[in-house]
C-alpha cells in the first residue's frame, strides 16, 4: 500500500468497472474510492469505500496493520461510495469506535438500522481526537457535499482530509492528463450547487498550514498540484469564470441551428472573441455544464420541439439552474419551422438564477439561416463583443 507520509497510508481502491458515477456521470477512466490509515499509538481509518470493494479494502487494511486492529473509523461522509462498507468493518473490528457527528449517526441508522453502530463516538465542530503523535481536528463542511460532511486535519503532518472536496473522476491507476479537467467536471457535476458552502469551508481552513490535501476521490494533492487545486476551488466556489470568451452550446437536428451557431462563432472570432462551440446532443452532459462555468458568456442555440425546448438543451439549462449558474451574460438562438417559441422558454429556465444579464439581441431562425437571421446573429455578436 502506498505510504503518503510518516504514519499515513493510502488504502483505497480503484473502480474501473462502473460506467456511471452516481447513476449519471460518465467515468471512462474510472474513479478511486480513497481511504486512509493513520498508524500511531492508536490506529485510525479515515472513511470506508463502496461495498463492491469491501473485501479488497479490508485486505488493504490488513496488509498495513500487520496484526493490529483499528481503534477508530472516522466517517467524514455518508454517501454510499464511502460508507457502504462500514458494516463489514464493524463486523470484523467490533471494538473499533465509529467516529462521526450527530448527523452522521442519524444517516448510519437510516442505512444500516436504528442504533447502528453499537460503538459510536460523536464529535463536535473543532474537537480533536488524538492517536499519539497524530491527531485529527474535525472541521464541519455541511453540504460539501451532504449535510453531515466533515473534514479532518492532522497538524503533525499538515494534512487536510477533505472528503469529496478536491476530488476528481479518474482512477489512480490511469495516467492523469491534468488535474483540473476531470476535477472541474466532478466539482460542477456534484458540488457545483453548493458554492456558498464550499466558500465557507475554504475560509474555515484558510488559516491552517496545509502541505497536502487528501480527498476521497483522485490523487493526494501536494506542491504545485495543491496550489493549482486551491486556485481553482476559490474560483469555482465564487462562480468566477476561468477564461475570457463565449461558449456556444448548440443542439441541432438537421444542421440548420448548427449553421447559425457556427456563423455566430465566426462573427465573434472576427471581433476578437475567444469562442468554444459545444454539441449538447453528442458531448458529455457534465462536461458541457463544466464548460458553461469556465466562460463568462454563453449562447444557447436550440430548436423548438413539441412546443418545448429540444431535450438536450432543456437538460443542459436545467443542469445549470440546479447548480446556481450565475454572474454570466446569456443569449439565445432559437429555430423553428412554424412556431419557434423556445427562446422564451430557455430564458424562463434561468429566470431564478442570480446575476445573469440576458442579451438584448435575439435570434430567431425560421428553418434555415436567412438574411434576416444572419443580421440578428451579427447584432448578437456585436453585443457580446462589447466590454471585452
Ligand atoms: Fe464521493 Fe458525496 O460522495
Amino acid at each position: 500500500m502506498k505510504k503518503i507520509i510518516d504514519d499515513i497510508f493510502y488504502v483505497g481502491v480503484d473502480d474501473l468497472k462502473l460506467d456511471l458515477f452516481e447513476g449519471q456521470f460518465a467515468i471512462p477512466d474510472g474513479i478511486s474510492y480513497n481511504s486512509y490509515l493513520i498508524v500511531d499509538e492508536k490506529v485510525a481509518v479515515i472513511d470506508s469505500i463502496d461495498a463492491k470493494f469491501g473485501d479488497e479494502w479490508l485486505a488493504n487494511l490488513e496488509e498495513v496493520l500487520e496484526g493490529r486492529s483499528p481503534d477508530y473509523l472516522i466517517v467524514q461522509h455518508m454517501e454510499p461510495d464511502h460508507s457502504s462498507s462500514i458494516r463489514k468493518f464493524t463486523e470484523k473490528y467490533p471494538e473499533a469506535q465509529v467516529v462521526g457527528n450527530q448527523k452522521t449517526f442519524v444517516m448510519l441508522g437510516e442505512y444500516f438500522g436504528a442504533g447502528f453502530p453499537a460503538n459510536q463516538l460523536a464529535v463536535k465542530e473543532g474537537e480533536t481526537l488524538s492517536f499519539g503523535k497524530h491527531s485529527l481536528r474535525f472541521i464541519f463542511a455541511p453540504m460539501v457535499h451532504w449535510p453531515e460532511v466533515m473534514f479532518s486535519y492532522d497538524a503533525a503532518t499538515r494534512t487536510l482530509f477533505s472528503a469529496d472536496a478536491f476530488g476528481k473522476f479518474g482512477a489512480l491507476s490511469k495516467r492523469e492528463k491534468n488535474w483540473e479537467d476531470e476535477a472541474r467536471r466532478y466539482y460542477f457535476g456534484i458540488v457545483g450547487k453548493y458554492g456558498a458552502q464550499v466558500k465557507g469551508v475554504l475560509l474555515k481552513v484558510g488559516s491552517l498550514d496545509i502541505d497536502r490535501i487528501a480527498p476521497l476521490h483522485g490523487p493526494v494533492l501536494e506542491g504545485k498540484k495543491l496550489t493549482t487545486a486551491v486556485h481553482h476551488y476559490k474560483k469555482w466556489a465564487a462562480y468566477a469564470p476561468e477564461t475570457d470568451g463565449v461558449l456556444i452550446a448548440c443542439s441541432s437536428i438537421y444542421g440548420h441551428t448548427r449553421e447559425g451557431a457556427e456563423y455566430l462563432a465566426a462573427q465573434l472570432e472576427k471581433r476578437g472573441q475567444k469562442v468554444k462551440l459545444i454539441d449538447l446532443i453528442r458531448d458529455d452532459w457534465a462536461e458541457c455544464i463544466a464548460q458553461a462555468f469556465r466562460f463568462p458568456k454563453l449562447v444557447v442555440a436550440a430548436t423548438t420541439y413539441n412546443g418545448e425546448i429540444f431535450p438536450a438543451a432543456r437538460n443542459f439549462l436545467t443542469g445549470l439552474a440546479e447548480r446556481n449558474y450565475q454572474w454570466r451574460t446569456v443569449g439565445f438562438i432559437e429555430n423553428g419551422t412554424w412556431a419557434p417559441v423556445c427562446a422564451r422558454q430557455m430564458r424562463a429556465k434561468l429566470e431564478d438564477c442570480k446575476n445573469l444579464v440576458f442579451t438584448e439581441a435575439a435570434v430567431k431562425i425560421r428553418s434555415a439561416l436567412s438574411e434576416q437571421s444572419r443580421a440578428e446573429i451579427d447584432a448578437l455578436a456585436e453585443e457580446l463583443s462589447r466590454n471585452g
